[in-house]
């Protein structure tokens, strides 16, 4: 699965899955920019890894401007994009009754909006090389209904179907998009939602949480960046509009 030489863009690579995927993508030779709203922790990565191969650029992914200037920064730093991995995402809980209507747009646009920003700038780039591969990170919610949280369970519908759509449109021209839907994976977003929605400890939620899976454990960030890899590795050359899930086996029941 070596990627050496390609160069990564990753977008929400400051922490949880994306961080697991920062890592294992240098460790398999791969250049990578990561671009996250989050500058105190992307600048922490830079600290905590130093690496001639590793850049980060402050980005909200909710911004064209944003985007359009960190798709330039990646090309000047590294010289292409090989590989772009709509990973940032945001989780609100609230059902549909009570919630605001800024919390509706505001994950909307993160979630969704955000993977069109980063795939529209992005794409001139490999049309015009004639290759890439696009991951975007949907989740198990954009195919089942998982309680709590129909907002983004919407978005992330949204960005499978947007996958689907966008791997026919651009099959022709060797671009491959896939998506990943994970299940419930032990990160930080995981761990605020978990500590700000039950009254009991965190410990205790994440046993609770983990019994709803087949496999009766939480996933770990690395098991999603393996994925993540496998999909922009040419293993996974004849694949794209796919959806994989690595869930614990959440849905296959
Ligand atoms: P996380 O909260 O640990 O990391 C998300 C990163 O995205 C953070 O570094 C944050 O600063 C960044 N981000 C948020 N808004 C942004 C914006 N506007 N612009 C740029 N960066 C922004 O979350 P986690 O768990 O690693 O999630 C990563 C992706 O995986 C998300 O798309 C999430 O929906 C998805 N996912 C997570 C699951 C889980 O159980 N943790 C399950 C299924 C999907």
């Amino acid at each position: 699965m070596k990627l050496d030489g390609k160069v990564v863009l990753i977008t929400g690579g400051a922490s949880g899955i994306g961080l697991a995927a920062v890592k294992l993508f240098l460790e398999n030779g791969a250049k990578v920019a990561v671009a996250d709203i989050n500058a105190s922790s992307g600048n922490q990565l830079i600290e905590s890894l130093p690496h001639e191969h590793l850049a980060f650029f402050k980005t909200d992914i909710t911004k064209e401007s944003d985007c359009h200037q960190t798709v330039q920064n990646v090309l000047s730093r590294f010289g292409a994009i090989d590989v772009l991995i709509n990973n940032a995402g945001i989780e609100i809980v609230s059902p549909i009754h009570e919630m605001a209507l800024e919390d509706w747009h505001r994950i909307l646009q993160v979630n969704l909006t955000g993977v069109f920003l980063m795939s529209k700038h992005t794409l001139p780039h490999m049309l015009e090389k004639k290759s890439g591969s696009i991951i975007n990170t949907g989740s198990v919610g954009g195919l089942v209904g998982w309680p709590d949280i129909p907002a983004y369970n919407a978005t992330k519908g949204g960005v499978i179907q947007l996958t689907k759509s966008m791997a026919i449109d651009y099959a022709a021209h060797q671009i491959r998009v896939n998506c990943i839907a994970p299940g419930i994976i032990d990160t930080p977003l995981n761990e605020k939602s978990f500590l700000d929605n039950h009254t009991e400890s965190l410990e205790i939620v994440k046993k609770e949480k983990a019994k709803v899976n087949p496999m009766l454990r939480l996933g770990k960030p690395e098991e999603i960046a393996g994925v993540m890899l496998f999909l922009a590795s040419d293993l996974s050359s004849y694949m794209t509009g796919s959806v994989v899930t690595a869930d614990g086996g959440y849905t296959a029941r």
